[in-house]
């Protein structure tokens, strides 16, 4: 095996190990799958505008968020079904992110328990939460406080499935379903069938013996059947009773975040979920600058990192902290718990470089002045609102950090 040297690598060796049925899972977009192209090449159309002769000899590519340090601007995001990946997925993911000193957030749609993860990784852990069904989303957070969670993040941009075309040919589904394609499949396949049969086969976990309710939310939790009438008033409620950090992740619009945020939402991410639900919407990266110089909440982003570079951009512009998704799966799936560990070590590095080579030795003092005409060129905001609106809108300090020295 060549050693992997970035995340596309990761992305090759994943797409040679996984059966194809499995790797369409983690890999596919929604319809036509326009939306992972420009997640992707989104960002080509920001550079960086390096200063000189400062002094880089030492780097630090922590940052603070919501109370707590972490070494890198990383978060691995919540993703369902990694056992399908590597057996045990989310106990490997959450103990890679906790050697790597960044938070781990787990799916609702786990394979393992929140229980179990709290009991067998530690670290910084996140529940995600998905609301199928209202008692159940409400034991779920119950579960997560008395498990020691201290961050839950709702996520708002799955009202219904998006239409995901890879998964509906394959016929994709949990409990796997035996069709001739799928046996055929996991037998050219057979280091990883072999871990799967060893270890048995992934089920929803946290929804296992849930109550007479346990087949039939399983089924809707698979197929992303939600509770579609959750609004405002929920959150707000959501809000009163989670008496930690709250994060709402699948935001795209400036004015819904600032609505949570007089909710008291501590945190929002942007997302467009990785191009899974609907693929003509912005990237994320493109709306940044918008909500960083409208939310005075730590703002997080994802969807198409797959650099240390991009992460850098996104700080540059505004953001707190990226998720990571398909990035740290890829190793995940090629290598197992080594290969997640080994994606956040090359990002590391990446990101460590890349803060040299622009001049600027701590990750935290990233601003708009790393970035060519501060981020603005390139973006969709300029298409949006004239340059001059979203200057005044910036922060009163704003200004003086993009004139001053970084
Ligand atoms: C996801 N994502 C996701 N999000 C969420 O809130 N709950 C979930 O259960 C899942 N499940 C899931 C499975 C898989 C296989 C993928 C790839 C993604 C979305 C995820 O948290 C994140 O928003 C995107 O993955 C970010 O895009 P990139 O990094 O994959 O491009």
């Amino acid at each position: 095996m060549v050693k992997p040297r970035n995340v596309e690598d990761y992305r090759s060796l994943a797409a040679k190990r996984l059966p194809r049925m499995v790797f369409d899972y983690l890999e596919g977009g929604a319809e036509s799958e326009r939306g992972l192209r420009r997640n992707l090449a989104a960002f080509e159309n920001i550079s960086f505008e390096p200063w000189r002769l400062l002094d880089v000899s030492q780097r630090d590519t922590s940052i603070e968020m919501f109370g707590r340090r972490q070494q890198m601007p990383l978060v691995i995001a919540p993703t369902g079904l990694n056992g399908a990946l590597w057996p045990d997925g989310d106990v490997l993911l959450a103990r890679a992110a906790a050697s790597a000193g960044i938070p781990f957030a787990l799916s609702t749609a786990s394979n393992a328990t929140i229980e179990d993860v709290a009991d067998r990784a530690g670290g910084d852990l996140w529940f995600q939460l998905y609301i199928v069904q209202r008692t159940l989303a409400e034991t779920l957070t119950r579960r997560a406080l008395s498990a020691g969670y201290k961050t839950l993040m709702l996520t708002v941009d799955v009202a219904v499935n998006g239409k995901r075309e890879r998964d509906m040919r394959n016929g994709f589904a949990i409990p796997f379903r035996y069709s001739p394609g799928a046996v055929l499949d996991g037998a050219l396949h057979p280091d990883w069938l072999l871990r799967q049969l060893r270890h048995g086969l992934p089920q929803l976990a946290n929804f296992v013996g849930a109550g007479e309710n346990d087949v039939n939310a399983q089924a809707a939790l698979m197929n992303r059947q939600m509770d579609a009438s959750f609004a405002w008033d929920d959150l707000k409620a959501l809000r009163d009773s989670w008496p930690h950090t709250l994060i709402v992740k699948g935001l795209l619009r400036a004015e819904d975040a600032e609505r949570c945020v007089q909710l008291g939402v501590d945190g929002v991410v942007i997302s467009n979920h990785g191009a899974r639900q609907l693929e003509d919407v912005a990237a994320p990266i493109e709306k940044l600058a918008e909500f960083a110089a409208r939310i005075d909440r730590p703002v997080l982003i994802d969807s198409g990192f797959r650099r240390g570079a991009d992460v850098v951009k996104a700080l540059a512009l505004g953001a707190r902290a990226v998720l990571l998704g398909r990035a740290t799966l890829y190793g995940l799936a090629a290598l197992g718990e080594e290969g997640a560990t080994d994606v956040l070590r090359i990002l590391r590095q990446e990101i460590d470089t890349t803060l040299a080579l622009i001049g600027c030795a701590h990750a935290a003092d990233l601003n708009p002045a790393f970035i060519q005409n501060g981020g603005m060129a390139g973006s969709q905001t300029r298409d949006i609102r004239s340059r001059s609106t979203v200057e005044a809108e910036r922060p009163r300090t704003e200004p003086d950090r993009l004139m001053a020295r970084p």
